[in-house]
């Protein structure tokens, strides 16, 4: 039954669905890397399509930006279409200093300045985590790839335009590999909601160093994340 965010009819998405915050990535993801790929959702243009790939289900949509957003989405996925596992893949600023452009990044947990996962535990620290098996996944992939893979704590920001730059330091000091808007967000959806879930990122751009990928780099450093997290959804 469609959402009041997602069209789709009753069994239209694989159990895992990957998930870019731009849902035109959704659509490239869909015309350049699966096979027989159909849309299936375009509610707000938030864009989904399944298709195959290597034989296997698989679907992709787009979630947005931020935690509010993607918990929108990931929620209906699950709750609504029984979704088992989502991969959110994004792109991050790094933050600690052996982080490197080009470099992908395995989100084995996410910190939060948002306060949803504090919201769903009587306001303890939920401590955010991706899904084991996913993660153990993921990186075996990168490995076999050549990929160079990064696995850690990320920070899910809920400003881009942070006036804490000191923060960014402190995270550096904590060992947190980079800043995204999302990961934290949906860890505590699929805690909540007993489904797996993983982010993976390319690093897009350095915070604190002030570097940032040409386009040319960045492509290349999605293809290899893309393959990487098409192979954790089929495995
Ligand atoms: N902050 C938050 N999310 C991001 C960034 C950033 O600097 N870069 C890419 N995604």
């Amino acid at each position: 039954m469609a959402t009041p965010h997602i069209n789709a009819a009753d069994g239209a998405f694989a159990e895992t669905v990957l998930m870019p915050g731009d849902p035109l990535r959704a659509q490239y993801i869909a015309e350049n890397f699966l096979e027989n790929a159909e849309r299936v959702t375009d509610v707000r243009n938030m864009f989904g399509y399944t298709g195959t790939y290597k034989g296997k289900k698989v679907s992709v949509m787009g979630h947005g930006m931020g935690i509010p957003s993607c918990s929108i989405y990931v929620h209906e996925l699950i709750k609504d279409y029984g979704v088992k596992n989502i991969i959110r893949v994004g792109s991050c600023g790094a933050v600690k200093d052996d982080v490197k452009l080009m470099d992908v990044i395995v989100a084995q947990g996410a910190s939060t300045d948002s306060k949803v996962n504090r919201t769903r535990f009587a306001n303890h620290d939920f401590a955010a985590i991706s899904d084991f098996h996913l993660l153990e996944t993921a990186v075996g992939e990168a490995r076999k790839q050549n990929v160079s893979v990064r696995v850690g704590n990320v920070f899910s920001a809920d400003l881009f335009y942070s006036p804490e730059a000191d923060l960014f330091n402190t995270m550096d000091k904590l060992g947190i590999l980079a800043v995204d808007m999302e990961a934290a967000g949906i860890y505590g959806v699929a805690a909540e909601l007993g489904a797996r879930a993983l982010t993976i990122l390319t690093v897009s751009d350095h915070i604190i160093r002030g570097e940032a990928l040409s386009s040319d780099e960045r492509q290349k450093s999605f293809n290899e994340m893309m393959t990487v997290s098409l192979e954790t959804a089929i495995n």
